[in-house]
């Protein structure tokens, strides 16, 4: 069967669509993952679902789209990880796949993902597309919703779009987790994720559009008071999350989702935390820093 691609909503036919006709277990070739990569520069998010894979077919499937990330933004020290370095653990389980105690501190981090974000900001080069596959999920509630920073951008005021264009905003898990009042940081951890700095707009290299580059991990806007940049800040989430530019995905078991971390911002919705749910996550990193990449 041929790779099919359909808008998962009608109504919004250049955001988040279903792929089909794909078995990603037995792997892609080039030409296939070239299509993936041509519809991820329109949709943003690609839903694929009915895929039973592993880490090493997931891994594998992921590298076709560029060098990938490693695990070094997550809080588990390397002796309580459940999975390799290769792969995110975006679940609520412990190394014995028991469900983390309600206030355990790898569950309390985990939380962080609830707060509208961009994957790897944080980093100096932060990341192109996650993909999260399903491996078991709760009857009810845990949700991922995706906002479009594209739409958003274009639905901007122009005096507002002029304000943002030369800015750039300074990203750190310090300051997402802060917001939360987690700061239960070793210095290691401190040192580790200093604040780096982004562009707060952006310019996507396949589709040509522009996007807010937004996430909770950003604290600050250089040469603004603190203040003054997280209020404005806020004030841009507000706008880039409005409903009419979100897609909810209500997961099902093996579904995979990729999405692309340079259009979209995403956020995990609440479930009950004593339910499984088992989500596993390769990442593609970006090709530079946003400072050294065109607009
Ligand atoms: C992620 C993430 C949200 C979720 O995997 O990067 O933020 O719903 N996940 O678990
Ligand atoms: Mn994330």
């Amino acid at each position: 069967m041929p790779l099919t691609i359909t808008p998962i909503d009608p109504e919004r036919a250049d955001f988040a669509a279903r792929a089909t006709g794909l078995d990603i277990a037995k792997g892609v070739s080039a030409d296939i993952a070239a299509d993936i990569e041509a519809a991820m520069d329109r949709y943003a998010v690609l839903v694929f679902p009915g895929q039973n894979i592993n880490d090493e077919q997931q891994y594998a499937f992921s590298t076709h789209f560029g060098p990938m990330e490693t695990a070094t933004g997550d809080i588990a020290q390397r002796g309580d990880r459940r999975l390799s370095m290769d792969i995110n653990d975006i679940s609520n389980l412990d190394k014995n796949g028991e469900v983390l105690a309600r206030d355990d501190r790898r569950r309390l981090f985990g939380l962080g993902n609830m707060l509208w974000h961009s994957d790897s900001s944080f980093k100096p080069t932060p990341a192109k597309y996650s993909l999260l596959s399903a491996r078991f999920v709760p009857a009810e509630g845990g949700n991922t919703e995706f906002a479009d920073m594209r739409a958003a951008w274009d639905a901007l005021d122009p005096a507002i779009q002029q304000e943002c264009m030369g800015l750039v905003a300074e990203h750190s898990q310090l300051y997402s987790r802060g917001m939360l009042g987690f700061d239960d940081f070793t210095d290691e951890q401190r040192k580790m994720w200093e604040p780096v700095p982004q562009r707060l707009m952006r310019r996507h290299p396949g589709s040509g559009r522009l996007s807010l580059f937004l996430a909770s991990h950003a604290g600050a806007i250089r040469g603004w008071p603190i203040p003054e940049a997280r209020m404005f800040l806020r004030d841009l989430t507000e706008h880039a999350t409005q409903r009419q530019f979100v897609y909810a995905h209500r997961w099902r078991q093996h579904d995979l989702v990729m999405w692309d971390n340079r259009a979209v911002m995403h956020r995990a919705r609440r479930y009950d935390h004593t339910k499984r749910r088992d989500l596993h996550r390769t990442t593609v990193a970006d090709s530079a820093p946003t400072l050294e990449q065109p607009i």
